[in-house]
């Protein structure tokens, strides 16, 4: 625990130990050179210790100095108070050396109690001056700007950037613009996968988080109104052993995102509903956005999503704007362009990022045809449901057999009887 020349005690403890032993090791060919006997052995017992033995045919000619100690079958046992001396240097040395280290020790930390609070105060002092330096070293490496953060509702980013994605990656990212406030709070932002819109959420919740704790911000200028609270709401997890399934985690957050957010939280939903049908999926996401619109007013939204029906909503609420993350198609490929740009798009590519996984060929030759289909039939039922519209209102039904023979009756030409039989009958076709 201790080094041991840090205190002299503790070095003799440990120096005597070691030096014994080694006189020790050298004993037994020392004694049979000076003794000529060649039975001569030392020998460590438990209960007795160290001894020098020789054998009972020998034992007449042992040295003076060789007391004797036991007899054993076969050999005599002898001690010197030499012998003594150092074996009393070698047993108990490590109980002897773990008593005095832990009374140094106990020392050390009650004079370092004694000055904790100039230690704690030095050591924050440190801290903090650790963090700004690798803050200013980020912001001088990486080409950071120092935000404004003002009181204001506006949240306007200029070409800003994923920090960690752009010092991870060799090359240029694709800088990327935010801009919210009173009027436009609210993105619904569509594109198709991979195309980054994961990315630019991110980077907005980071930039946001960087500017608030007083560093600068991977972007060309910033401007910030404060926000109380970043909210989000990414990806897929479950938590089995608390009894959540995939969705329920979800909805777990949604819910509780929806009722802590305030006029200043900045809320970041990354694909809400998706882990269930896509009919339920949408109709959440579409009540989540209404309720963020209406009730949360204030309250900044990026909402990334391939419900492409929810780009319906900036034509039904005002302060929701569509963006898109851009792509371009190329042959039967897409290239991912990473930019992000006004208005919705309609489709996600999902296949061709399929296939640029890695699903085999034949299971995404069957996904399009099905895809192909699966649209065909979307366009039918929409115009399958057109019809039925437009013939509820055009063309009426042809009337009811009653209603048809009360138009034709003439009630002048009918006894009081007749006119109660027709009742009657009519009263019965009905009720049929
Ligand atoms: N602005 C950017 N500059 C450079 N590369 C980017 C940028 N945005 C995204 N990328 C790259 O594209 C990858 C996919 O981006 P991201 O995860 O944001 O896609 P996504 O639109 O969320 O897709 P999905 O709908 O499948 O979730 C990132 O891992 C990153 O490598
Ligand atoms: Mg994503």
């Amino acid at each position: 625990m201790i080094r041991e020349t840090w205190n002299e005690a503790l070095h003799v403890i440990v120096s005597d130990a070691s030096e014994a032993r080694r006189w020790i090791a050298g004993l037994e060919e020392r004694e049979r050179a000076r003794t000529a006997l060649s039975s001569l052995r030392v020998r460590f017992n438990r209960v007795f210790g160290y001894g020098i033995e020789v054998s009972h045919a020998q034992s007449a000619r042992v040295p003076e100095d060789y007391v004797r100690r036991q007899t054993l079958t076969g050999t005599e046992r002898y001690v010197t108070p030499e012998l003594k001396d150092y074996e009393a240097k070698v047993l108990g040395a490590e109980e002897r050396r773990r008593r005095l280290e832990q009374e140094l020790f106990e020392d050390v930390r009650g004079r370092v109690a004694a000055h904790s609070a100039a230690l704690l105060a030095t050591a924050r002092a440190l801290a903090l001056l650790d963090v700004v330096a690798g803050l200013a070293e980020v912001a001088h490496v990486r080409g950071h700007v120092r935000p404004v953060v003002d009181s204001g509702d506006t949240l306007e980013i200029v070409e800003g950037r994923h920090p960690v994605l752009e010092a991870r990656s060799g090359e240029p990212v694709t800088p990327n613009d935010v801009a919210l406030d009173a009027d436009a709070r609210i993105v619904i932002l569509t594109g198709p996968n991979m195309a980054g819109k994961s990315v630019y959420l991110r980077q907005t919740g980071h930039i946001v988080l960087l500017a608030q704790m007083g560093a600068w911000v991977p972007a060309r200028s910033a401007r910030i109104g404060v926000i109380d609270r970043v909210f989000t709401r990414v990806g897929a997890q479950d938590n089995l052993a608390r009894g959540q399934s995939t969705f329920l985690v979800e909805m777990v957050e949604a819910a509780s995102i929806l009722n802590n957010v305030t006029p200043r939280s900045l809320v970041l939903l990354d694909e809400v509903g998706r882990g269930t049908s896509t009919f339920d999926g949408l109709a959440i996401a579409w009540a989540v956005v209404e309720d963020l619109h209406d009730r949360a007013v204030g309250a900044k939204v990026l909402f990334a999503t391939h419900f492409h029906e929810l780009t319906q909503l900036a034509a039904r609420l005002p302060a929701v704007r569509n963006f898109h993350v851009a792509v371009r198609e190329w042959n039967d490929e897409i290239v991912f362009l990473h930019k992000v740009r006004p208005g919705g798009t309609d489709r996600s590519y999902g296949i061709q990022v399929a296939r640029l996984a890695g699903l085999p060929l034949p299971v995404i030759a069957r996904a399009k045809a099905l895809l192909a289909r699966f649209e065909d039939q979307r366009q039918a039922t929409a115009e399958a449901a057109d019809a039925v519209q437009l013939g509820l209102f055009t063309a009426p039904a042809a009337p009811d057999p009653v209603v048809a023979e009360l138009a034709a009756l003439d009630p002048a030409h009918l006894t009081p009887i007749e006119a109660l039989n027709l009742l009657v009958k009519w009263q019965q076709a009905l009720k049929r």
